[in-house]
């Protein structure tokens, strides 16, 4: 079967001209003009043609306490299919008292048969021991070479410093990146427990807990331990100035250091939880929005290359009984900040709001394409599988209509949760259409694929160089 995507504008990390794509079977054939002939044609006039996005941050059917991410597999990814996201990364999580193959295990379970775009794990940490140490190398073999260590969240997620360097020691031998979730835990546990013994209790204290000091704090820290380990290292969801200000040192050193930010931490401040009521609770997710002055540096970060990957850690959580059949789970903190579950939503508007970032002139074109594609899928092994249109790469192609405007809205949308972050926030551009390994599983706006037609991408160890 040969499909031909005819007139469109190809935009790649590096390339912007008009071109057809030529799609034979599950990959690109050739990239160039007048193609053809084809069994099918789909016209890409006045559009772009992308290389899928990839997404190299997700919580699908996560855990967290007493309730789970209420996007699983099957819903998560079909709403990042209609947001032009083809590939997803997502933290295989290893609670405590499990081994990692169970972890790796419980993971491939929730997705076989039910993605609906291709997928691939990050392995998350919740202790570090002889045990664990030795299971990486064998994880790693199994496709799933980066792993992440939480600075945050104690008694749960947390490792202390010894075994961060110990797990950051461990990728640097079997060649596989550590990544860190970088807020001082300790700290924030005793500022949350002083604010609510002052009974400080909506989520406006959800911030003010987590300042952005230790954020930077932990980041220097974990940048010194992986230099001291010699582990390259990731940095996921960058949101401040005092983070960036440690990568900028890091790598003025000649450190391996790569970081992440997302759409919420360039769109959204500090204020939005200040919403009436009980509203600001939408927003808490760790590390929190910012104050105003933080976003714009991050942009200007992105640009300059000190951020690489724009990812969303979509987690979200559902705000009211009954949607979906699922219970409010944002409510078991209507007294207790601390007790909200983390995390938002955000796998499906991420493409959008970053060309929402070209329309405003904050980002070029073809940047566009590398933060949202490229650079992932580089930075994660995927490449050039991912990332890219070129012959011979899996032709996942996003038709991409730069003209319509709209205003998000969760009514909208496909994600299973009841509300967005970037509701009433206006964006100009939409996703027309998806091919996935050369299927068509978005057209008009609607998923048109199946359950099951996403694949798992185990991943090679890369080497890697600042
Ligand atoms: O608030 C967040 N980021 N929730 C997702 C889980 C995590 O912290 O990675
Ligand atoms: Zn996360």
């Amino acid at each position: 079967m040969k499909m031909l995507i005819r007139g469109g504008r190809v935009v790649t990390a590096s390339d912007d001209f008009p071109a057809d794509v030529l799609v034979e079977g599950e990959q690109v054939a050739a990239v160039g003009a007048g193609l053809g002939p084809a069994d099918r044609v789909l016209d890409a006039a006045g559009c772009y043609v992308l290389p899928g996005g990839v997404d190299a941050h997700t919580h699908l059917e996560l855990p967290v306490g007493e309730v789970v991410s209420s996007d699983d597999f099957l819903t998560g990814t079909r709403a990042a299919a209609c947001g032009g996201t083809t590939t997803c990364v997502d933290f295989a999580t290893q609670f405590r008292g499990q081994t990692l193959h169970q972890a790796l295990d419980a993971w491939h379970a929730k997705a076989r048969g039910r993605a609906c775009i291709d997928y691939a794990f990050h392995m998350a940490l919740s202790e570090v021991d002889e045990r664990i140490l030795a299971e990486m190398d064998a994880v790693a073999a199994q496709g799933v070479p980066s792993f992440k260590l939480y600075m945050a969240y104690p008694g749960t997620m947390m490792v202390d410093d010894g075994a961060l360097f110990r797990a950051f020691q461990r990728c640097a031998e079997i060649g596989a990146l550590a990544m860190v979730h970088a807020e001082n835990g300790p700290v924030i546990e005793v500022l949350v427990r002083q604010a609510l013994a002052r009974g400080e209790t909506a989520p406006r204290y959800h911030p003010r807990t987590r300042p952005p000091e230790l954020e930077g704090e932990a980041a220097g820290r974990a940048l010194t331990l992986a230099r001291l380990a010699g582990a390259p290292l990731y940095l996921v969801h960058v949101t401040c100035t005092h983070t960036l200000q440690r990568v900028r040192e890091a790598r003025a050193l000649g450190q391996a250091v790569f970081a992440e930010t997302c759409p919420q931490y360039l769109y959204l401040s500090e204020e939005r939880y200040d919403a009436p009521g009980f509203e600001g609770a939408k927003y808490v997710m760790s590390p929190p929005l910012r104050p105003a002055g933080h976003p714009g540096a991050l942009w200007e970060a992105l640009r300059a290359g000190d951020l690489e990957v724009v990812s969303t850690d979509h987690c979200p959580f559902v705000m009211r009984a009954g949607f979906a059949g699922l219970p409010a789970q944002k409510e078991l903190g209507r007294d207790d900040f601390s007790r909200i579950p983390n995390g938002a939503a955000g796998i499906e508007t991420r493409m959008d709001l970053l060309h929402q970032g070209v329309v405003d002139g904050r980002l070029g074109l073809r940047r566009w394409v590398e933060v949202a594609c490229t650079a992932p899928a580089r930075r994660f092994g995927l490449f050039p599988r991912k990332g890219t249109l070129a012959a011979g790469s899996d032709a996942d192609v996003v038709v991409y209509d730069p003209a319509p405007r709209r205003t998000l809205a969760a009514a909208d949308l496909h994600q299973r949760v009841d509300y967005t972050p970037f509701e009433g926030l206006p964006v100009t551009g939409r996703v027309r259409a998806v091919l996935l390994r050369g299927k068509v599983i978005v057209e008009g706006g609607a998923h048109v694929g199946s359950p099951g037609d996403g694949q798992f991408l185990p991943r090679a160890r890369q080497e890697v160089k600042p």
